[in-house]
């Protein structure tokens, strides 16, 4: 069964009319993990805010999202926000910014959670402490007293992924959620997503430069070029018998990475583990 479905969904610039994904049909399995990759600018990041509806004024699009079987460009803006969050989950590459510099983390979280199950302060400080804590982020209390600038990308993420898993989401939509980090931090939040998935069951659209992160992360691989989908297979196919050339030359170019770092590094490259 499919959680979520998008038909015919087509993207553009309403001021200049240029379209940016044209005809795009895709589906997420429920408890699958789709990852999408492709080249800048090949339409990933709209895509993931369609779905969302979150995508600036500027930007147009039609088609269908069907969500758990409801289609999700019929519903209102209120019953859209309702959804936000609590039903579909987005983590940005850059936590910063998903975070009003103003206030404490605390004050984010408790808003959110205040807003969509109407629990009680004590109620969202102890589900919170348990989340990061289950994320490794070290004395909750402390970093929910923080304003965003005081934690590091690593831990906003974390905070985020802690957040996501008190909201119980059935999808996750992950925009490039490591980018913005150093490789120490990757690893550690990669492995919160992993967790998160383990623990949730949840479904999840990872888009990802790293084809390392993706071959660890997802089941199943959609490969994205100027706003079209040009194709789609498990990890495993898309990693060992690509078909399309754009695929080949993504995957060698990884291939040819790691055979340089082995190279001067001597030991096993990434690709062979
Ligand atoms: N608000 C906007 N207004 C007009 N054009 C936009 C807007 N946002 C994105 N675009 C254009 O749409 C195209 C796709 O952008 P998108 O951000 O989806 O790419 P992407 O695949 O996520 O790239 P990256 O890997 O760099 O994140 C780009 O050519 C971009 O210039
Ligand atoms: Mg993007």
């Amino acid at each position: 069964m499919n959680i979520l479905e998008a038909a015919n969904l087509k993207i553009w610039d309403n001021r200049t009319g240029k379209v940016i994904v044209p005809n795009s049909s895709f589906h997420v399995k429920q408890g699958s993990c789709l990852a999408i990759v492709g080249e800048s600018g090949s339409g990933k990041s709209l895509t993931c805010r369609a779905i969302m509806r979150l995508n600036k004024a500027g930007i147009s699009q039609s088609g269908d999202i069907l969500f758990n079987g409801m289609n999700l460009t019929e519903l209102s803006e209120k019953e859209m926000r309702r959804k936000r969050g609590k039903q579909l989950c987005m983590i940005l590459q850059n936590g910063m910014r998903a975070f009003d510099p103003s206030c404490v983390i605390g004050v984010h979280l408790k808003e959110t959670l205040a807003w969509h199950f109407g629990w009680s302060r004590e109620e969202i400080t102890a589900k919170m402490k348990h989340a990061m804590a289950s994320v490794m982020l070290k004395d909750p209390v402390s970093v929910m007293n923080m304003y965003p600038h005081q934690l590091s990308g690593g831990m906003l993420q974390r905070v985020m992924i802690a957040l996501a898993i008190v909201l119980e989401p059935d999808i996750v939509i992950a925009d490039e959620p490591t980018t913005a980090l150093d490789t120490i931090s990757q690893f550690e939040v990669v492995e919160q997503f992993i967790r998160l998935r383990e623990k949730m069951g949840c479904s999840m659209i990872f888009v990802s430069h790293d084809l390392g992160i993706v071959q660890k992360m997802a089941d199943e691989v959609q490969v994205m070029k100027d706003g079209e989908i040009v194709e789609r297979g498990t990890t495993r196919a898309i990693f060992s018998d690509a078909q399309h050339e754009y695929t080949r030359y993504l995957v060698s170019t990884k291939l040819a990475l790691n055979h340089h770092f082995k190279k001067i590094m001597g030991g096993v490259s990434v690709a062979e583990r």
